[in-house]
């Protein structure tokens, strides 16, 4: 195993820990809101320390952005950590047990390692480039279905963006109709993650932040899917609007919701 692999998966399981503890005793969850419906607790910061201490005990001079306590650049700017430490905070504080550990590194400005932890169901998915995507170290794969058609899809709603609901309900019904279910289970990592695994055959969701898809991105192009804008282009990380899944599916997912969307929405 690579050793930076190594190292976030030792990151993602003292975060992890960390997580898990307040879940279970869930007084100590102090709650803020951070943005319109946008919540962050005491847990994704404490997490996130964890995450980064982690990670600089083994490699001090790499660089680290993480969603909660921004950007450290370290002295070596050619290896960047993507941390999201609790994906799914609102799943958490309402003790819905859905909600993932979140790390990428970039070197160079290209994807290299990835790590996706559940710590609920101890669920590790990771990836290397070139190396492929696991799950607890088991091979996963995107699942190849040839069209739309028995497909089950998982999206995110844009609950922090709602002005953008209509040309996503619009987009959604035209797509909706040629799948055979679409989930929204509030975690965008593990959405990504259960893309590589193949649990669902394809992704899509709007205005997604670079820690919430980088590590995801990884693990779906290990596993053999594509991921794109919603032109069908390679915008996702400028503009977070991300549709992913085998390459057939990824293109019928572009095609269907195209029309509906929102000149804003196609970059
Ligand atoms: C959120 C979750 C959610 C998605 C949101 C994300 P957070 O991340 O991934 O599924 O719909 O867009 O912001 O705030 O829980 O880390
Ligand atoms: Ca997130
Ligand atoms: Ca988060």
């Amino acid at each position: 195993m690579h050793p930076m692999l190594n190292i976030a998966i030792r990151a993602a399981r003292n975060a992890g820990k960390v997580i898990l503890r307040a879940y279970e005793d869930n007084d100590k969850i102090e709650v803020t809101q951070k943005g319109s419906n946008d919540l962050v607790t005491n847990v994704d910061k404490d997490a996130e320390t964890v995450i980064r201490d982690t990670i600089l005990k083994s490699y001090p001079e790499h660089s680290i952005v993480g969603e909660e306590h921004g950007l450290i650049e370290g002295k070596d700017t050619d290896y960047q950590w993507i941390i999201d430490p609790l994906d799914g905070t609102t799943n958490f504080i309402k003790g819905i047990p859905h909600f993932a550990v979140s790390i990428a590194l970039k070197v160079k400005g290209r994807l290299d390692q990835a790590v996706v932890y559940d710590p609920i169901r101890g669920e590790l998915f990771t990836a290397s480039r070139g190396q492929g995507a696991q799950l607890n170290s088991k091979r996963i794969r995107v699942n190849k279905a040839a069209d739309l058609s028995g497909t089950v899809l998982a999206t995110g709603f844009p609950f922090k963006q709602k002005h953008h609901m209509e040309a996503y309900l619009a987009a959604f019904n035209a797509l909706f109709i040629h799948t055979a279910d679409i989930r929204r289970a509030g975690s965008a990592a593990l959405d990504l993650a259960y893309v590589a695994a193949g649990r669902v055959d394809g992704f899509f969701e709007i205005g997604l932040k670079p820690w919430d898809t980088a590590a995801g991105q990884l693990l779906i192009k290990e596993a053999g899917g594509l991921v794109v804008d919603f032109a069908g282009g390679n915008n996702f990380d400028n503009s977070g609007n991300i549709i992913c899944g085998a390459p057939k599916v990824t293109q019928a997912i572009v095609k269907e919701l195209r029309p509906h969307l929102t000149d804003s929405l196609l970059r």
